[in-house]
């Protein structure tokens, strides 16, 4: 097997490149790593090409950033034995964490590069797929840079301004990094937590809130990012059960509004659950695509703001490509194959490739376009 994608190691190290033979080393060391997934280069699926919407550079830079600029916040609060919430906040708020954040270079280069990563993201019409393979070590840094992905482009299919789409992308690129103020242990836990764990995890938003508030290249508007990214427009959020309007209004609801979500926010709730929900995890592989699409249609109105879910069911297709399917209809019944590209204006009805058979076994590949007249053929995503 030949390796399909670069794998970066925990300190965006490049730990194996593109292209080299995978020996039995080093699958064993990608396991070892938490790699659950991988690319794999098999010349029958070599001329399907899995558009990340940024580049590997950009990509790389910004993930680095993220993950230096957690790293020296982190450092400075190693002495803090605050527990209560009450007493963590205050040690947020002391001036030697907000200066070690603004002041550290990560954080500096994090803002500078925002416009590259926004110019990439507004060449996009549509999330034809995103590309990054995680690891334990760079799930939240990765997880960071996709839910920004995600809501540029729902921002740009918005027609939002360039300041609410750096607003977005500097509240995404940190919305989780309240975490860092939570033990570790909770953190990575992999079964179900206590509610004692989970009352503590629900303090993120707040911890990342106080931090960024005032920090100066970030702005109020953005700390509402990490602030709100849970609430829901029904009130069952948290951590203040603020409510949504379901409607796409920017100029009605502003952040001085105590019970309402800002839209901005709301654009991050919905990528955040759709990324997480995507993603491999150690613990359990993620869900298929046109699930966590299923999920989002599903939620909308209660968890998510209506129309907002319009417009992202319009730019996400429910089958990316690269996605594994299986055929559920039909004499192909039971096949099984890849999504080898879109067709951008019927983004239910892509183009696939059938691998193998109802057997498992390989077969020369079929190729069939689901949008073509007389074709019937239903699909599923597996994982
Ligand atoms: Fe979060
Ligand atoms: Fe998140």
């Amino acid at each position: 097997m030949v390796l399909g994608n670069t794998i970066y190691g925990y300190n965006y190290e490049v730990l194996l490149n593109k292209g080299v033979v995978l020996t039995n080393t080093y699958i064993t060391l990608l396991k070892n790593r938490g790699f659950v997934r991988i690319y794999i280069d098999d010349g029958e699926t070599a001329d399907i090409v899995l558009n990340d919407p940024i580049s590997d550079k950009i990509r790389i830079m910004s993930t680095k950033n993220i993950f230096k600029t957690y790293k020296i916040t982190q450092s400075a609060i190693t002495n803090i034995e605050a527990k209560t919430a009450e007493s963590i906040i205050k040690c947020i708020n002391a001036p030697k964490i907000k200066k070690s954040f603004q002041e550290s270079q990560a954080f500096k280069q994090l803002c500078n590069d925002i416009n590259y990563f926004i110019d990439e993201i507004m060449n996009q019409d549509i999330l034809s797929g995103l590309n990054s393979i995680r690891s334990i070590d760079n799930y939240t840094y990765e997880h960071s840079i996709d839910t920004a992905v995600i809501s540029l482009i729902i921002g740009k299919k918005l027609h939002l301004v360039r300041e609410k789409l750096v607003q977005i992308a500097i509240g995404e690129f940190l919305h989780d990094i309240g975490k860092i103020f939570i033990d570790e242990k909770i953190i990575n836990k992999a079964g179900k937590l206590t509610a004692e764990e989970f009352s503590a995890v629900k303090q993120h938003p707040t911890y990342g809130y106080e931090l960024l508030k005032d920090i100066h290249n970030i702005g109020i508007v953005s700390a509402h990012i990490p602030y709100q990214h849970h609430e829901r427009q029904d009130g069952k959020g948290y951590p203040r059960g603020l409510k949504g309007t379901n409607k796409l209004d920017d100029k009605g609801v502003t952040f001085t509004e105590q019970e309402k979500m800002i839209m901005i926010a709301e654009i991050a709730a919905l990528a955040d659950v759709y990324d997480a929900c995507s993603s491999d995890r150690p613990y359990r592989p993620g869900l298929p695509p046109d699930v966590v699409y299923e999920m989002i249609k599903n939620g909308a109105g209660s968890q998510f703001n209506k129309e907002l879910v319009d417009c992202f069911l319009s730019v996400v297709p429910k089958y990316p490509v690269g996605c594994e399917i299986r055929i559920k209809n039909g004499k192909y019944m039971n096949f099984t194959g890849v999504v080898s590209s879109l067709n951008t204006h019927q983004l239910l009805k892509p183009k696939i490739r059938l691998l193998t058979d109802n057997m498992k076994n390989k077969i020369s590949p079929i190729e069939i376009d689901c949008s073509s007249k007389g074709i019937d053929t239903e699909i599923e995503g597996i994982r």
